[in-house]
């Protein structure tokens, strides 16, 4: 079985400088959710017609499986079919599927390619406002004759309800035949690939419809607006899916999932998080609102509060992060480590049951186990050029307002008195001040201003 993929269009509504194909649903491109389906069909080949100014495309999904047909220019969908012939193997089935249209589900695919191993299988559905697409135009007793494109229609045959998603199935053998005879003579100038409906017919070759199993799969994004449409679609059966598995959702409208996000038992999500790549929230997290997770994994029964911020970074059980935290990448959090407001993590280590919850840098540390790191406390880790590590041992205190000036140690059981600029090792079991002593002038008086008098 081949699969040939068309998406050489040029996507001129999408008023953009990135090809449509490329554009972003639920974080990734309309075509690699196409090819993503069709690699679940374990075709033999996988050919995808790319067009002018679509070498990005080619750079950005490019894969050992994929085959590319070049069309240049862009005379019609059986033009573009065309371009993939000599990729594809002769034996067997073709199935044409499109760029843009990235929500058909394999279901759907195999019940055509079933019907297409001895006929042309098309994809149909009935809409209610048919306006622009292809009709499936049907004789007396009910059997397809052709596709007729709307520019071509005649007033009769535009109040056919019944339309062709372009996605059709068909044996090779005949689809090479009929391509050979495709003319351009009609309102558009293309090569239609519609007009090897009437060729079946002509040779008697049986034709046949499938429907998608939701009207939604046959979507395409022509616009931004459609994009929109879609991406709601698929957040919507997103959240489904993990309400499914138990998941509790504040809002399912209010959740967006732009990659994958795999959730244990009784994990609650309030509304306006996004989630991206891969994050992995373990049994009964919870996700305050407004919470923004890239690759990360989330210990069992930890609790982020609202407008966490987390990046390529791991968080063990038991933890309480947040509000306003911001884990950066390389952050691994060991179990019940708290973390507050406004303090940032960076590719550092922090043990078990330690605290930073209020007001701090870290980075480029390592963090021992019950550590508490006082508000204000900054980890100095760059010179201009270098980055330096702090260590800091478990049981240490650091006071609030501390510097620490990488390359340094703390040892363990240390203290450090606070506003400390810590420029050599603190060691353990001891407490380290680094500032002026306090004294108190008695006596003292606030200059007072001096009023001149007018002469
Ligand atoms: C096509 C069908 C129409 C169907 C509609 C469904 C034809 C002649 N018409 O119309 O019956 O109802 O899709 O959306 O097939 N493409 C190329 N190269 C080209 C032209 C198109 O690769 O030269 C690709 C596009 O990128 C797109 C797909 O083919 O993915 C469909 O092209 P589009 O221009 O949207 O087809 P329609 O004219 O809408
Ligand atoms: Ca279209």
């Amino acid at each position: 079985m081949n699969i040939v993929v068309l998406a050489a269009g040029q996507g001129k509504r999408m008023h953009s400088n990135l090809p449509k194909v490329l554009h972003p649903l639920a974080g990734k491109a309309l075509l690699a959710h196409v090819i993503g389906t069709a690699r679940r069909l374990s075709p033999q080949t996988l050919c995808l017609v790319y067009g002018h100014g679509g070498d990005a495309v080619r750079t950005t999904l490019d894969a050992p499986d994929l085959a590319w047909a070049l069309q240049e220019p862009q005379l019609g969908t059986g033009h573009a079919v065309q371009q993939a012939l000599p990729h594809l193997n002769g034996a067997g089935t073709t199935l044409v599927l499109y760029g843009d249209v990235p929500l058909i589900e394999t279901g759907t695919l195999e019940k055509l390619l079933h019907a297409a191993h001895d006929a042309l299988a098309i994809l149909t559905v009935e809409l209610d406002d048919p306006g622009g697409y292809g009709r499936i135009v049907r004789n007396s007793t009910g059997q397809v004759v052709r596709i007729v494109e709307e520019k071509d229609s005649t007033a009769e045959e535009r109040c056919i309800c019944e339309i062709n998603t372009g996605i059709m199935a068909m044996p090779t053998v005949c689809l090479g035949q009929w391509l050979a005879r495709l003319s351009n003579s009609n309102a558009q100038k293309e090569y239609y690939l519609t007009d090897i409906v009437g060729m079946a017919v002509e040779e008697g070759l049986p034709i046949r419809t499938a429907n998608p199993k939701h009207e939604w799969e046959v979507l395409g994004v022509n616009s931004k607006v459609q994009l929109a449409e879609l991406e709601r679609i698929v957040q919507r059966s997103t959240a489904e899916r993990l309400m499914e598995q138990g998941v509790r959702l504040a809002d399912p409208a209010r959740l967006d999932v732009r990659g994958e996000l795999v959730c244990g038992r009784d994990v609650f999500i309030d509304v306006n998080c996004v989630f991206e790549g891969r994050v992995v929230l373990d049994e009964a997290v919870e996700v305050g609102p407004n919470c923004v997770l890239k690759n990360a994994r989330i210990g069992a029964a930890t609790r982020l509060a609202a407008f966490t911020h987390i990046e390529d970074a791991v968080v063990g059980p038991d933890g309480m992060i947040g509000p306003f935290a911001r884990l950066r990448p390389g952050t691994e959090l060991a179990e019940d480590v708290h973390i507050g407001n406004f303090v940032e993590i960076k590719k550092s280590r922090i043990a078990a049951h330690s605290k930073a919850n209020h007001l701090a840098y870290i980075g480029d540390a390592i963090i021992g186990s019950r550590v508490n790191v006082g508000a204000g406390t900054i980890t100095c880790n760059y010179d201009g050029v270098n980055k330096f590590q702090t260590i800091i041992e478990d049981d240490a205190f650091i006071g609030s307002d501390s510097q620490l000036v990488a390359p340094v140690t703390v040892g363990r059981g240390a203290t450090l008195g606070a506003g400390t600029t810590l420029t050599r090792n603190a060691p353990p079991d001891t407490l380290t001040v680094s500032r002026a002593r306090q004294v108190s002038i008695s006596g003292w008086k606030r200059p007072v201003k001096q009023v001149r008098r007018k002469e």
